[in-house]
């Protein structure tokens, strides 16, 4: 596929197949995730796969909405971003959040990023929660997981007059 093609069908996939995800699937998506660029090329991110069915369903529980569905996913990547290697985990983690989900279109997959940073649950912190389940330290940071499987219900995909061209402004 054209880039601007498998942007286009991005869809952000909250139901998923019991087919799992195959091997060489996963590799390329982790693949996707370690091209990422990040800041002075620091590389502070880490990928936990989750194929586990009972820390998928410790992970969906890590915060007050929108994690449900990663209950129903293949697999999860948390991508953890040490803060001790780059000030930078956020920007880092989300352009590696964001290969992994043009990667996955690219394959076909459905996928979902979970923003886990500033989340809470019942005002417990959701990044703590899932250091908790990965038996992680602080310093290790969690800006969002993403939730991986195969689909038959991906969002139909935009088109270019979804666009709102609005939001571009040419200075003179
Ligand atoms: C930073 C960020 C955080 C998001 N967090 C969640 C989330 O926690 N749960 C969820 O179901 N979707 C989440 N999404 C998906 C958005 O809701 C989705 O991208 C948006 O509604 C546009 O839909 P689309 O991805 O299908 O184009 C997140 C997306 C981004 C970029």
């Amino acid at each position: 596929m054209e880039l601007i093609d498998v942007m286009l069908k991005r869809r952000s996939t909250r139901k998923f197949t019991d087919e799992p995800v195959a091997k060489d699937e996963l590799d390329k998506i982790l693949q996707a995730a370690l091209l990422a660029p990040t800041s002075m090329n620091r590389k502070p991110c880490n990928f936990m796969v989750v194929e586990r069915k009972e820390t998928l369903d410790a992970l969906s529980k890590s915060k007050n909405h929108g994690a449900d569905l990663i209950k129903g996913a293949d697999k999860a990547i948390v991508v953890v971003g040490d803060a001790m290697v780059a000030d930078t985990w956020i920007e880092d983690s989300s352009i590696a959040l964001t290969y992994m989900h043009l990667m996955a279109t690219e394959l076909g997959l459905g996928s979902c990023w979970v923003q886990i940073h500033l989340r809470d649950k019942d005002g417990e912190d959701s990044e703590q929660i899932v250091r908790d389940i990965l038996k992680i330290d602080e310093h290790y940071r969690i800006v969002g997981i993403m939730a991986l499987g195969h689909s038959n219900d991906i969002p139909k995909a935009h088109t270019l007059d979804d666009i709102d061209k609005n939001k571009i402004h040419f200075l003179v």
